[in-house]
């Protein structure tokens, strides 16, 4: 059978907002940090560090700066952001993190013999499993740990994909972040867009929320 056209044999999940509202806790270390520096950020600036590398987010954030920033201020400040983020993950992040729907969803895809995979920028994904209660729960996970190019590059999910030996076309992937959505479908990958990323016209699929997907099965 033409892989293209075939059965989905594997749901590849973004973490940040999709799994878990930990895209909440990087606007907050975001927020600091460009309060700190003096720097206008809002939650629209906010809206494109979804999906990016850490680096490239700052680089985003950095753009109304009223000064320049040398390559070592920079990594000093990304590592200052990360260190607030990390501080929050440790201190707030709970199982009852996990965004509404998606357990049930991953419980109902297992049942259906369905692989499940984390394709996420973000290198603090093996800790936000960790705190969440989902470590070791996925068949693979592709992070930010493991790329050398973020989203909207396909980088994460093609790895992803490759962990599970699926090909490309045959994995499902869910994504709350326009670049993400990109990524994806430069990967030759479908995609089910939610949440911020609900309406891109770019998404093989649409929804609001993980929670009416699951009410779907
Ligand atoms: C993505 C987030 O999942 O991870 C981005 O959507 C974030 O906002 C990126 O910049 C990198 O995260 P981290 O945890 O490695 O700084
Ligand atoms: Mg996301």
């Amino acid at each position: 059978m033409n892989p293209a056209t075939g059965p989905i044999k594997a749901w590849i999940f973004d973490l940040d907002g999709v799994i878990v509202s930990t895209d909440e806790y990087h606007y907050l270390g975001w927020k600091r940090l460009a309060d700190e520096e003096g720097v206008d950020f809002d939650r629209h600036v906010n809206e494109r560090l979804r999906g990016v590398s850490r680096m490239e987010s700052l680089g985003i954030l950095l753009e109304k700066s009223p000064r320049a920033y040398t390559s070592d201020e920079k990594t000093a400040l990304a590592t200052r952001k990360n260190g607030y983020y990390k501080e929050l993950l440790l201190t707030r992040l709970r199982p009852e993190d996990i965004l509404p729907g998606v357990l049930s969803l991953l419980r109902q895809l297992r049942v259906r013999g369905i692989k499940l995979a984390i394709g996420s920028s973000s290198r603090n994904s093996p800790t936000i499993l960790e705190r969440i209660g989902l470590a070791g729960y996925f068949d693979a996970e592709a992070d930010g740990n493991h790329i050398t190019r973020s989203k909207p590059d396909p980088e994460v999910f093609l790895l992803a994909a490759r962990k599970l030996g699926l090909q490309p076309a045959d994995c499902l992937v869910v994504e709350d972040a326009a670049a993400g959505v990109e990524a994806a479908v430069a990967g030759g990958m479908p995609v089910l867009a939610v949440g911020s990323a609900g309406s891109d016209p770019r998404a093989t699929l649409r929804a609001a929320d993980l929670q009416l997907v699951a009410r779907l099965f």
